[in-house]
């Protein structure tokens, strides 16, 4: 998907934008160290911690001036809280990507992206609508596995919000900024 052609023009000022959920300080420490551990084993580049992040919904470039209206879009969503376990540290060959998550996304979880892409889609946003969301938490790039580490025991956190976030490069590293937050009931 061309998503820089669909939501803004050529030339408009824009950001680059996606729905997340971010793990608690447990978690995003347990996943760090995932991290590690893997970044050991595979070698590549590890995801710094503030950065680990479950993507829920991926827009692209988005001209700034959509953003508001990107807010408006999602605000009324109704969604339940739901605790998210990490069960599985997978690799994909194809992009060398080691992530972290799981084969049983919760229901919750699964509602929340289909109302997200339905609202979205109603407002005309363009995004990445994959056939099946799978969760994925990028845990490492440019990785070479050719084993990969057991989960002793599920890293689990509640999920209690979801957010927009605008990814940026700051000092020449990816940094995240939130630009809107909304709980879950
Ligand atoms: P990744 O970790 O697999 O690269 C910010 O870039 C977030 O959006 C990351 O979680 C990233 O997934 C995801 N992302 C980037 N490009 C994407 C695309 N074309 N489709 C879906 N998700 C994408």
């Amino acid at each position: 998907m061309q998503a820089t052609e669909t939501n803004a023009a050529a030339g408009e000022e824009t950001a680059r934008v996606f729905f997340a959920i971010w793990p608690d300080a447990t978690a995003q420490q347990q996943l760090a160290g995932l991290a590690q551990q893997l970044e050991t084993v595979c070698g590549g580049r590890k995801t710094r911690t503030e950065n680990i992040h479950l993507t829920l919904v991926f827009l692209g470039e988005v001209a700034s001036e959509r953003l508001d209206a990107l807010q408006l879009a999602v605000k009324d969503i109704k969604a339940q809280a739901f605790d998210f376990a990490v069960e599985e540290i997978r690799y994909w060959k194809h992009n060398r990507i080691a992530y972290a998550g799981t084969s049983r996304p919760p229901p919750q979880l699964l509602h929340l992206v289909s109302a997200l892409q339905n609202n979205l889609a109603a407002a005309g946003f363009a995004f990445d609508r994959q056939t099946l969301y799978m969760p994925h938490i990028t845990l490492l790039r440019k990785a070479a596995c050719h084993t990969l580490p057991e989960l002793a025991e599920p890293i689990v956190w509640p999920v209690r919000e979801w957010m927009l976030v605008k990814s940026a490069q700051v000092n020449g590293r990816s940094a995240y900024l939130p630009l809107g937050r909304w709980p879950l009931a």
